[in-house]
C-alpha cells in the first residue's frame, strides 16, 4: 500500500530579510565572506557542509556533500580523494558547481565554475593538520570503489596505523585540495509570497557583473 507522506502541505513562509542591490559587495566572494560572518554568528550546525556537483564526460549530473575548508581571493576550496567518483568526473569535466542552504536564515548560494587541483604543498599543508584519525582514514579507505565488507577499512587502517606508527602520517598521493574558481555566484533569499530575492554575479571580462533574477 502505497503510503501518503503530505509533502504537498509543507509550506514556510520566508519573511525574516531581504537582499537588496545597494546592500551587497562589488566582489561576490566579499559578499560570500559577509554572509559568512552572519552564518557563524547564528550558530548553523555545520554550515561548511555543501553540496558539490560534477557531470561525467558522458553529461551525468552526481552530488555529494563536501566541507568547504578555505574561501580565498580566488575560489572555495574542499578535499577529497582523487580516485573517488567526484574525483575521476572532475578530470575529465572540471566545470562543477557547489551548493549552500543555510535554512536557519532562509538562504542559499550557488556557485558555479572551473575546478582545480590545490598545489601540493597546500594539499600537503592541510593534511597534516588533521586529526591521526582521519590522516588514518584518508590511507584506508578506497573511496567509491565497491567494497567486500567493513573489516577491509578496519584491516585497512590497522596496517596503516602500524605502519606509521611513531611517525608523522604523509599525505597519500591520491588525496588532496581542489579549488573551485567561480564563473558564476548568486545569492538567494527567501521572502513572503514567493517573491524571494536572488541576486546573480557573474564574470564579463574579468569584471563581476550583478543582475537580479525573477524568483
Ligand atoms: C556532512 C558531510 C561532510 C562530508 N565531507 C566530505 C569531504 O569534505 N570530502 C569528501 O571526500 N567526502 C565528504 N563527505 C562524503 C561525500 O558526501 C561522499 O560520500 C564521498 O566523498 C564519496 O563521493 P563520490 O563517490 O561521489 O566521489 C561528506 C559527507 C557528509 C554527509
Amino acid at each position: 500500500m502505497a503510503t501518503r507522506l503530505n509533502l504537498a502541505d509543507l509550506r514556510k513562509v520566508y519573511k525574516k530579510q531581504s537582499l537588496m542591490e545597494d546592500s551587497v559587495a562589488v566582489n561576490p566572494l566579499d559578499q560570500f565572506k559577509k554572509w559568512w560572518g552572519e552564518v557563524m554568528k547564528s550558530g548553523i550546525d555545520e554550515p561548511n557542509a555543501m553540496s558539490l556537483s560534477t557531470c561525467s564526460a558522458e553529461n551525468r549530473p552526481s552530488s555529494r556533500i563536501v566541507l568547504l575548508k578555505e574561501v580565498n581571493e580566488s575560489g572555495f576550496v574542499f578535499f577529497t580523494n582523487y580516485d573517488s567518483r567526484k574525483g575521476r568526473e572532475m578530470e575529465q569535466n572540471n566545470f562543477v558547481s557547489i551548493l549552500f542552504f543555510w535554512k536557519e536564515l532562509e538562504r542559499q548560494v550557488r556557485v558555479e565554475g572551473e575546478v582545480k587541483k590545490l598545489p601540493a604543498d597546500k594539499s600537503d599543508e592541510y593534511f597534516a593538520t588533521r586529526p591521526r584519525e582521519s590522516q588514518l582514514g584518508a590511507w584506508s579507505s578506497p573511496q567509491s570503489e565497491v567494497i567486500d565488507n567493513r573489516n577491509i577499512l578496519e584491516q585497512n587502517e590497522t596496517k596503516y596505523d602500524n605502519l606509521f606508527q611513531n611517525k608523522i602520517i604523509e599525505r597519500p598521493p591520491h588525496w588532496g585540495g581542489y579549488l573551485v574558481v567561480p564563473n558564476k555566484i548568486e545569492f538567494w533569499q527567501g521572502r513572503p509570497g514567493r517573491l524571494h530575492d536572488r541576486l546573480c554575479y557573474f564574470l564579463r571580462e574579468k569584471e563581476w557583473i550583478l543582475q537580479r533574477l525573477a524568483p
